[in-house]
């Protein structure tokens, strides 16, 4: 083994998911190695265009369009086997080469069926009871990262053991089960035909679920691995590591707008722990940040606009940004840039620089605006609250700057960037306090503006 060691690159969403993480790890990821995911599930969608063709992924790393870059899923990720395997078979049919570069931790907590049953059913629960839903994707993330901290999770090691794998199996089946039928009211519901091969009178079956985990783990034994030794052993060895974030840093569970958020860390702290790597290893911090705002889903937005009103730049960020989510085909709520919420993510993730994205999306747009602050109960503020009880009594304080008609779609440098749209990120790089490393400018992967690389140690 070589002595030299590698450079690791953490990329993390800085808003509520979406800033367009995949784009730039696949293009990062030309200067990587090995590309990790942390943390989250198949909620997330991230979306590559390499030559025009477009590419969803869910569970599997970005870095996997790039011939010879290795891929992990680390612990910290909530695994659902039967999803990692429709995308590892789509990309196959796309021609991409999958199992001999993919690398499953043993410790993965399992999503296993009940858990979506319970997802789905808890929201209904919400909405019956008159409770805002927190709008989650129905992908059995939050019951999933549940069972993992009551210690009572099946994880992917426990699939090489069938035996084990039933008893624990059986023990979970009785706790969820109870919940669901008595109370969730579960006979009552109707699951839909993504569950309803599981379910029988409310209840999800135990061999329906058994069988389809062992018929599972044949597939998935090759790929299970150690991700935490191979990750240590690939950056002694000299190679770069990429930690590919899911979600974004409003939505983690502790520093979001909770109760409106996902089940697990997606902060850049996490990629230490959820890769199973020592945090001095994290060596540059790069945050996905769009140009603007966009939300998914439930809970507070403070410069959200309308957005359905055609002509207005709420209306233009909605079609022209083609805000629709990968995952579930939802509409993205839209809203000017909020620098106060920034400087929070700022401050969370340790921010090394940004990288701002779809500022194509703003071309023509005459005045745009840019929240600065807040005022929460009468005081001027200027740094997103914790939590959506006082986030949503926030009211934003802006500061307007001119927009500019030419169309920034495709550029790839800086200077060739019209001079208010320079103006508009020197502003949000001074408000922030973060350095502007890398600005998006389309979807393809090509059209990419670099002022700073951060694989470089300079
Ligand atoms: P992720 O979840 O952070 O990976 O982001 P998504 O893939 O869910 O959403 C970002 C969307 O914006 C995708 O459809 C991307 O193809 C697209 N996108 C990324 N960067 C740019 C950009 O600079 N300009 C435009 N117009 N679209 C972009
Ligand atoms: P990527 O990685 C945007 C949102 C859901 C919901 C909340 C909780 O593509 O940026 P969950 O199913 O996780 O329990 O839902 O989190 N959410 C996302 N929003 N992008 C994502 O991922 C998301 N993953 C979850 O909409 O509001
Ligand atoms: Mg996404």
């Amino acid at each position: 083994m070589k002595t030299s060691k590698g450079r690791n690159v953490v990329v993390v969403g800085t808003q509520w998911g979406d800033e367009g993480k995949g784009k730039l790890v696949d293009w990062l990821t030309e200067s990587a190695n090995g590309v990790v995911r942390f943390q989250g599930g198949h909620n997330a969608g991230h979306t590559l265009v390499i030559n025009g063709v477009k590419t969803a992924l869910h569970l599997i790393p970005s870095g996997i369009m790039r011939p010879g870059v290795k891929c992990y899923i680390g612990n910290g990720v909530v695994l659902s086997v039967g999803k990692l395997f429709e995308e590892i078979e789509g990309l196959e049919k796309a021609g991409v080469q999958v199992r001999d570069r993919l690398r499953v931790s043993e410790a993965c907590p399992l999503i296993l069926p009940f858990h979506q049953a319970l997802d789905v059913a808890r929201e209904a629960a919400r909405e019956q009871g008159g409770v805002q839903k927190i709008g989650t994707t129905g992908k059995g993330i939050g019951p999933a990262y549940e069972d993992k901290i009551a210690r009572r999770a099946l994880r992917v090691q426990d699939l090489k053991h069938p035996e084990r794998f039933a008893a624990k199996l059986r023990e979970l089946l009785n706790l969820h089960n109870h919940i669901l039928v008595n109370v969730l009211g579960s006979r009552n519901f109707d699951f839909g035909a993504g569950l309803a091969p599981y379910m029988l009178d409310g209840e999800v079956q135990f061999d329906a679920v058994y069988g389809e985990a062992m018929r599972h783990a044949e597939l998935l034994k090759p790929m299970i691995a150690d991700v935490s030794r191979e990750l240590n052993e690939a950056h002694a060895a000299g190679g770069n590591l990429l930690f590919e974030g899911a979600q974004g840093t409003l939505l983690d569970v502790d520093h979001g707008t909770y109760p409106y958020v996902t089940s697990s860390n997606c902060v850049a702290g996490n990629a230490a722990a959820g890769a199973g790597v020592g945090p001095g290893l994290l060596h540059y911090i790069l945050g996905i940040t769009k140009a603007y705002c966009t939300r998914v889903g439930g809970g507070p937005f403070p410069t959200e606009l309308e957005w359905e009103k055609e002509g207005t730049p709420g209306w233009i960020m909605s079609t022209v940004g083609a805000e629709k989510g990968v995952t579930t085909g939802r509409s993205r709520r839209c809203g000017w840039f909020d620098a106060a919420l920034l400087k929070r993510s700022a401050q969370i993730n340790g921010l090394s620089g940004l990288c701002i994205t779809k500022l194509d999306v703003l071309d023509g747009i005459e005045e745009l605006q840019l929240c600065v602050g807040y005022e929460l109960d009468g005081v001027k503020i200027d740094l997103l609250p914790l939590g959506a009880d006082d986030i949503e009594r926030c009211k934003p304080i802006y500061e307007s700057i001119p927009g500019w008609t030419e169309s920034t779609v495709g550029v790839t440098e800086y200077a060739k960037l019209p001079v208010n749209a320079r103006r508009y990120l020197d502003r949000i790089a001074e408000v922030t306090g973060v350095p502007i490393a890398m600005v998006s400018t389309s979807p393809d992967r090509d059209h990419t503006i670099l002022m700073h690389d951060p694989y470089s140690a300079a």
